[in-house]
């Protein structure tokens, strides 16, 4: 049944659907897949999926591999960034492939067979060598060069689906390099695989995240929290489970007119401001001298300048200050899809915020977690 599923994403392809997208057509059905025996690959879906270890990587593979489709992750560190994937799917679910993102050739073998390949590889902050100064990965090469890489590689493997994980904040002209990067990043990929479904997340709020972690863990850093004009930017945060389970359902989807060529952009049910979003982490961690300080966006650039240069990267830059100053919010005249259009319902902040922010209280915390739940 999962092999007829792959042909059947080609046959009923609309007219126009194919029209638009010349070379994002596949051109090897799924029955061809020879995946190993004895392993219980249900959906006959292979996927590459890049990026896989970081933030989002984990819910996309554990949907993924954890309902039968086999994951190949590219890796280009040790094995000990991808192996807490590994259980994330029976025996042989879960592939690591080596590969350098400068090897188009390496890329192209982590791709082999592939029905499907999500790129999830980004980057917050660009790395750097601190001896010298030099720039490693920038944004663009990860942002613009990578994401085009990927879709060429895609076409030239003629896979059924590709999906590039852009960004909500993606605008040409932003103030951010990053929002710049990613909207110079979704009109390459366009350009060499028109039918790929792009995805653009807003702030993505779950444990480990990059959003509400930030706020507590500059609270501890400087005791302050810095919030540049007020901090009266609008945010629109979602969810990682629910950016999961759409990356997923976008991935494994039948419906060429709900994947081809099509934009996904995915935000929560509430909008705040960072002020706002900060008043909620310090109710959470019980901020003892809860206070912001308010900055000018030059301070910002300063402090954000100096904190670039923190070992095991910053909490916070010159380039994420510039994202706080801009609205990140859905535009609901657009013409995009959304979580609704995949039948997922938007979970609110607050409930499973307080799962992992109640770490940052100082002393005695899970006490009071046992209190309040009235264990
Ligand atoms: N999290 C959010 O709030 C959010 C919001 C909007 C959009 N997004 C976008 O969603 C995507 C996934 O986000 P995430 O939070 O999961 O990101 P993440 O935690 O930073 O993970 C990024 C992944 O990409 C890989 N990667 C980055 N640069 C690379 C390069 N130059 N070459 C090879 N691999 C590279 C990383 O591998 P290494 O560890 O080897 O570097 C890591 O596995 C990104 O495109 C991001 O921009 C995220």
């Amino acid at each position: 049944m999962a092999a007829v599923r792959g042909a059947s994403v080609v046959a009923r392809a609309s007219a126009a659907a194919r029209a638009s997208t010349p070379h994002l057509m596949q051109t090897r059905s799924r029955t061809d897949l020879t995946l190993p025996k004895l392993r219980s690959a249900k959906t006959g879906i292979r996927a590459t999926v890049f990026g896989a270890y970081g933030f989002l990587g984990k819910y996309v593979v554990s949907l993924l591999a954890g309902e039968g489709t086999q994951c190949m992750i590219p890796f280009r560190g040790d094995d000990m960034e991808w192996r807490h994937l590994r259980v994330c799917g029976d025996y042989g679910m879960v592939t690591p492939v080596p590969f350098s993102p400068r090897d188009e050739d390496s890329m192209m073998r982590a791709t082999e067979g592939s029905d499907v390949v999500i790129n999830l590889m980004g980057k917050d902050w660009e790395t750097m060598h601190y001896v010298p100064l030099l720039t490693n990965c920038s944004f663009d090469f990860t942002n613009v060069e990578l994401a085009e890489r990927v879709a060429r590689v895609a076409v030239k493997q003629g896979v059924s689906t590709l999906v590039h994980v852009s960004a909500l904040a993606a605008d040409k002209h932003a103030l951010s390099e990053w929002a710049r990067t990613k909207a110079l990043g979704e009109e390459a990929v366009r350009a060499v695989a028109p039918g790929a479904t792009i995805v653009r997340p807003a702030d993505v709020f779950g444990p480990r995240d990059r959003f509400l972690n930030t706020y507590a863990r500059l609270y501890g850093q400087l005791g302050r929290v810095p919030l540049v004009d007020g901090g009266n930017a609008r945010v629109q945060p979602v969810y990682a489970r629910d950016v999961g389970h759409a990356l997923h359902a976008i991935a494994t989807s039948n419906d060429p007119d709900a994947v081809l060529g099509q934009t996904y952009e995915l935000a929560g049910p509430e909008t705040y401001t960072h002020r706002e979003i900060v008043e909620y982490v310090f109710e959470v961690i019980r901020a003892v001298e809860a206070g912001v300080i308010n900055i000018t966006p030059a301070m910002a650039d300063m402090l954000g300048s100096v904190m670039r240069v923190m070992p095991f990267g910053p909490v916070i830059d010159k380039d994420k200050f510039q994202r706080w100053q801009t609205d990140n919010v859905l535009d609901e005249m657009a013409a995009t899809k959304r979580l609704h259009d995949l039948n997922i319902e938007a979970t609110s902040l607050e409930a499973p915020g307080f799962n992992w922010m109640h770490q940052y209280r100082t002393g005695s915390h899970w006490l009071d977690i046992k209190e309040e739940r009235g264990e």
